[in-house]
């Protein structure tokens, strides 16, 4: 039985999974209440949360599998990239727990997670282009295979989930703003309200989301959108956010000619985002694969997929070394 465990962020998360993969508990405790307060994650607070929430959520998902600690051979968990405190409360615990049981810990990347996220029931093919799209990322990757990824652009300033966080809370949206974004936007069908793509005329396949998100902020403030309804605003900034994920996306899958491109990241749970890919994909003979929604936000089951992918390859460590920065990927 694998036992896998997930604190980079604002989510305490802990999954049981047994070794052909199957998920037997998914426990998520969220922390958004307390930090959408202060309009963004404060890291301090997140330690002290995650301490506090460490042990019963663990306890909670061995309880919804039904087995013991004594049946946990192996432990998945994130050590990178995320905030540094809370990934080494994960990595004590962790830590302590395969000290007592002889557990092996199979360190894993955050993003390999999201990366896998989409596999839960069938086996990832590869080659794939992978977009993750989150509040602390926004990368483009080819996917060789487990172990085997070229990064081949990123963000270079505010993730997309960030911006829309970000624009969200000009409108009194409270963090984290995507899920009611999404919502206000899902029935509008269109406007004449039109955002510049960002980076569109970039060779690069980098984006940038500041730029849109301050030009929503000073068009704002000079009184320029007052013709229009707050719900139309975001749904043309947020087209702006999903035309550039689109568009460097496209032009990855073209110069690597590769015909499958997956989708993750708590962003990849966007309505729209997921209609546009999808339609992109169908128009171009290109398999777009998202996560079921309920895995696009952290969680620990997608920890525990790439940790087992990495067991089956004979690619687990037992060191145990935290980073706030993304080094294996
Ligand atoms: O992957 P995730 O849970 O955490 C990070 O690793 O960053 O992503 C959280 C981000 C937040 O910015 C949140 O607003 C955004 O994902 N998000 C969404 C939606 N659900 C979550 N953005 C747009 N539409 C959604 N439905
Ligand atoms: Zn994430």
């Amino acid at each position: 039985m694998l036992l896998a465990i997930e604190t980079s962020c604002d989510e305490t998360a802990s999954a049981v999974l047994n070794e052909s993969g199957e998920v037997l508990s998914n426990i998520i405790l969220s922390q958004q209440d307390i930090h959408s307060k202060y309009g963004g994650i404060v890291p301090e607070i997140a330690s002290r949360r995650h301490l506090e929430c460490i042990v019963p959520v663990v306890q909670s998902a061995l309880e919804g599998a039904r087995v013991n600690l004594k049946d946990i051979s192996l432990i998945a968990l994130t050590v990178e990239p995320g905030l540094i405190g809370a990934l080494l409360i994960g990595a004590t615990f962790a830590k302590g727990l395969a000290h007592a049981t002889g557990a092996k810990i199979i360190p894993v990347n955050h993003l390999e997670g999201h990366l896998f996220s989409p596999f839960i029931n069938s086996p990832p093919v590869f080659p794939f282009i992978g977009l993750i799209v989150s509040g602390g990322h926004t990368s483009l990757y080819l996917v060789r295979g487990p172990g085997n990824y070229e990064l081949l652009g990123r963000t270079r300033d505010d993730a997309a989930g960030e911006a829309i966080d970000k624009v969200g809370r000009l409108f009194g949206i409270p963090y984290p703003a995507g899920p009611e974004v999404d919502r206000r936007t899902r029935n509008i069908k269109g406007s004449n309200l039109n955002f510049p793509i960002p980076m569109k005329d970039d060779e690069s396949f980098d984006f940038s989301f500041s730029g849109l998100k301050t030009s929503v902020l000073n068009k704002i403030k000079r009184g320029l959108l007052e013709n229009y309804p707050e719900d139309e605003i975001l749904f043309s900034f947020q087209e702006a956010v999903i035309q550039s994920l689109l568009l460097k996306t496209s032009r990855c899958q073209k110069k690597f000619g590769v015909k499958r491109v997956v989708v993750s990241g708590g962003v990849a749970a966007n309505s729209r985002l997921r209609q546009v890919f999808g339609e992109w994909g169908g128009e171009n003979g290109v398999e777009v694969i998202f996560p079921p929604k309920e895995l696009c936000t952290d969680n620990a089951v997608m920890i525990g997929m790439a940790g087992l992918m990495k067991w089956r390859e004979g690619k687990y460590l037992d060191e145990v070394k935290v980073s706030s920065r993304s080094t294996m990927l």
